[in-house]
């Protein structure tokens, strides 16, 4: 059995907690040993009386205790946790962080003070995106020529609602709090310094630089305005807060700024708390990288999954990850029963009742109508365009084949899925 300590059992570890108890049967599987949560540590013990761990508000606790074999580091913060993350290394102790101000000013010392001992840290650059992973292991054979993308799901949370919705600056920011994507000093998300504290852990391992965030250009988001958003809008733009990190002959760029982007680019399409990173490597290519860049699960979810290689690395459990079976009873759906929601065209006849014969057929098979377009497009026919909530494949397989059936459905419906 392998013990952990949590030291900050707040958004981030209280998920982190969660995930180890709730899936452990799969985590075990996959780690090859039972992973327990042993302690935790929080300032105000009031604010955690639901998990069933032990509790305290001092982190020594955790790094001195001879039971606690990997320790999360999830509190924030740059100077203690330094000396905590330290201490724990110093006792032979494995560490998992998420903290990204830390590796931005002490990531080459912890390196140093880690020697052997499993030091991972996935969760600190893109939320629950392995991109430290496909830096470090899937790219490792390339020079890598740029990195661009969003690398804070608060700035892109509030550009977006700001952007699509009007909403004002410090009510955005409010929500993304309340969300649990900002920072606890929201300073370091609005002011692009979390972003740039990521860029520098991603150009370590992409170039080896040695940078400190006082070393390059970091602006963030506070003066975007709603009359620049007004203008972006106008000529086709989307404004994101982008991370850029490119070679230029001997040198390495690295900033952190705003920036108008052509609606059209795959970048402007990534909305909300999600982050979208693209990496060029010389052999390679262009790769990307997208998903939730922030949040309590997503983060929780590159912290296990740094906590699980640890223990399988020591275990010597199959590395490729090939495990039958993973759970008791797991086996493979009938495709009947899966369920999404479909988009269908229908070309008609565009005369009286149709639309009501159309529509029973779907009450019929309990499949419920989300909207619906009549398009004329020549005398007396239609396109019917229809989306449907969600429902089972089977019954829209008997649904296509009765509207089929019908005299004023010209031809086959047309059906595709929509994910
Ligand atoms: P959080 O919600 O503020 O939680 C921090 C936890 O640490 C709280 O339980 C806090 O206790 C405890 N703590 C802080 N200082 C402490 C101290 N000196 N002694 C003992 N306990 C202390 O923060 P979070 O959002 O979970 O973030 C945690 C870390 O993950 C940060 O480094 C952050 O940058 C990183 N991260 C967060 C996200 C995200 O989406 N939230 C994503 C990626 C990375 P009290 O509540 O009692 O003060
Ligand atoms: N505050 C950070 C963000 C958390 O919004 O991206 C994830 O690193």
């Amino acid at each position: 059995m392998i013990r952990v300590g949590v030291i900050g059992v707040g958004t981030v570890g209280r998920a982190v907690v969660q995930i180890l108890e709730e899936n452990r049967s799969i985590i075990s599987a996959r780690a090859g040993d039972e992973i327990v949560v042993k302690s935790g540590v929080v300032r105000d013990l009031s604010k955690v009386t639901d998990l069933s761990i032990e509790l305290s508000q001092d982190p020594y606790n955790i790094v001195n205790d001879p039971e606690i074999d990997i320790v999360i580091e999830l509190m924030g913060g740059i100077e203690f946790p330094f000396e905590i993350v330290k201490k724990a290394l110093q006792n032979g102790k494995a560490v998992v962080t998420a903290n990204k101000a830390l590796l931005a000013y002490h990531r080459y010392e912890l390196q140093e003070i880690a020697g052997e001992i499993p030091f991972e840290f996935e969760a600190s650059v893109a939320g629950g995106i392995p991109i430290i992973n496909a830096l470090r292991d899937g790219l490792s054979a390339n020079h890598i020529l740029s990195i661009m993308g969003i690398m804070n799901g608060t700035c892109n949370y509030m550009l977006t609602k700001m952007m699509k919705e009007g909403v004002a600056f410090d009510a955005v920011l409010a929500e993304a709090q309340a969300l649990g994507y900002a920072e606890a000093d929201p300073t370091f998300d609005i002011g692009g310094f979390d972003a740039a504290h990521k860029l520098l852990i991603l150009a370590s391992i992409a170039y080896g630089i040695d940078a400190k965030p006082e070393e390059i250009l970091i602006e963030g988001i506070k003066n975007v305005t709603q009359t620049d958003i007004a203008f972006a809008k106008e000529f086709g733009y989307t404004i994101k807060l982008l991370g850029i990190a490119a070679r230029d002959g001997d040198e390495v760029e690295l900033r952190v700024h705003a920036a108008l982007v052509k609606e059209a680019a795959m970048i402007s399409k990534i909305d909300g708390v999600m982050n979208g990173i693209s990496v060029v490597g010389d052999r390679v290519g262009e790769t990307l990288y997208y998903g939730p860049g922030a949040g309590g699960n997503a983060t929780a979810s590159a912290v296990v999954a740094n906590i699980i290689d640890i223990v399988r690395s020591g275990k010597r459990s199959p590395m490729l990850g090939f495990n039958h079976p993973l759970e008791e009873g797991l086996r493979l759906k009938n495709p009947d029963n899966i369920r999404s929601k479909y988009y269908l065209r229908l070309r008609i006849a565009d005369k009286a009742g149709i639309l009501a014969k159309i529509t029973e057929l779907f009450a019929n098979h309990s499949i419920s109508v989300e909207a619906m377009i009549q398009r004329p497009f020549a005398q007396e026919c239609a396109h019917l365009l229809i989306s449907t909530h969600e429902a089972l494949e089977r019954d829209i397989r008997a649904l296509m084949g009765e509207l089929e059936s019908l005299d004023a459905v010209l031809e086959t419906p047309c059906m595709i899925r929509i994910v």
